[in-house]
């Protein structure tokens, strides 16, 4: 195994790392420590810290990127799936299809919305939402109360959305991305966040897109819903001290789109350069012998990828393989200082915070499987090629 690995294409970065992490937000930082403070300087002279003009022009910025007729700033990807779904007219009682294999606030946001949350199992390849299963399901018995569905673009690779645009138009729902972990990638040519009738993104520290503390955004193809979303993340208050409706503080801080604006420029490097790592792991996985295709889960391979679509531009928000043995690997990993991380452990359904859905283990068989088995290896854009041979060697020593 290890041969392979050696005979490939040297290393930017001829000696083999001590460490490798996870991620790394100082290297980034240095590359644009003077534009952030500068920035942040910006902010401090106008005094403006909530909302205010570098927050409408991160929104403008953002609304051009993507394709939408609106984008606005708030205070966390949580707060954007709320409002997403808020202005996609989710209300209590209602109830809102979602993925059962996704992080606690593509769930939470819907109860914070008044609904219940409806969770599907995802695809086996993928590891997204599965469409076949949602189409099924509404086929036999769509709850009268369903309002919307909420597909989640898993580490950075959208779900496949010309289904869920089609069962939507069927079915008469709302289409609502979380594309927390997805900002730049795309589906067919078309930008995450313009697929849907509204859309959230996270700008948490370690997102492709990262604030310097919490922020996030939503995006929508319906001005009506834009200016609906501007209310509510400000108390539901068209006009100061008038209140429509209860909207809740949710806005977002002055210095966190100054900071968000630097960063935006750099986007679409950081991006490809994730696309290239991804390659490079894919490449070196493939060379030593360690992977086998995602969709043959019977090849007797130590590692597996996740399937990608042609039709989806992945933006590896994360670096996902399924792995045997999992938890020791991992283990091995971390005693040769090799970072890696388990997105996510425990399913949505069997959170016992979800326990009055009445769920139980073996309910969402492909979750729970990749509960046991997904490991998140390190990605980010200042990664080298040294550091991902250093962390395929390791997985080739661990199975040899
Ligand atoms: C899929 C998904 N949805 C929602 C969120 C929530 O975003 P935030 O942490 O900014 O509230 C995250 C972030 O971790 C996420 O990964």
């Amino acid at each position: 195994m290890k041969s392979a690995l050696s005979s490939s294409s040297p290393a930017n970065g001829s000696t083999t790392p001590e460490s490798v992490p996870l991620l790394d937000l100082s290297r980034q930082y240095k590359t644009i420590r003077e534009e952030v403070l500068a920035a942040i300087a910006r902010v401090c002279d106008s005094q403006s810290f909530i909302l205010g003009p570098e927050v409408e022009a991160l929104e403008g910025e953002i609304s051009a990127l993507i394709g939408a007729s609106g984008a606005v700033g708030c205070a966390s990807g949580t707060e954007a799936l709320w409002l997403a779904l808020v202005a996609a007219g989710v209300k209590p009682g209602d109830s809102v299809i979602t993925t059962a294999f996704s992080f606690f606030a593509s769930a939470s946001a819907i109860v914070r919305a008044g609904a219940t949350p409806v969770f599907v199992d995802v695809d086996p390849g993928s590891l997204n939402l599965d469409a076949d299963l949602v189409h099924r399901l509404l086929r036999t018995k769509q709850p009268e109360t369903l309002r919307a569905i909420l597909p989640v673009h898993l580490y950075g690779q959208c779900a496949d959305m010309d289904a869920f645009d089609r069962i939507a138009q069927e079915f008469e729902v709302a289409l609502v991305e979380d594309a927390a972990q997805a900002i730049g990638a795309e589906w067919r040519g078309r930008s995450a966040g313009s697929l849907g009738i509204t859309a959230a993104f996270s700008f948490y520290p370690t997102k492709n897109l990262s604030a310097y503390g919490d922020a996030g955004m939503v995006t929508t193809t319906c001005p009506r819903m834009a200016e609906h979303m501007r209310q509510l993340r400000n108390h539901g208050s068209p006009r100061r001290y008038y209140h429509h409706e209860f909207g809740w503080n949710g806005r977002m801080d002055g210095i966190q789109a100054a900071v968000l604006r630097v960063k935006l420029a750099h986007l679409a490097d950081w991006n490809r350069s994730r696309q290239q790592h991804a390659a490079t792991y894919d490449q070196l996985f493939a060379g030593a012998g360690l992977t086998s295709n995602p969709s043959s889960d019977k090849s007797g391979a130590p590692v597996r990828s996740l399937a990608r679509s042609p039709h989806a531009t992945h933006v590896f928000h994360q670096y996902v393989v399924r792995a045997q043995r999992r938890d020791e690997l991992r283990k091995f990993l971390a005693e040769r200082r090799i970072g890696s991380e388990i997105y996510y452990p425990l399913p949505l359904h069997l959170q016992p915070v979800f326990s009055y859905l009445g769920l139980k283990a073996g309910d969402m068989p492909v979750s729970e499987q990749a509960a046991r088995e997904v490991l998140a290896l390190p990605m980010f854009p200042e990664l080298t090629e040294a550091e991902i041979r250093c962390v395929v060697e390791g997985i080739a020593e661990f199975y040899s």
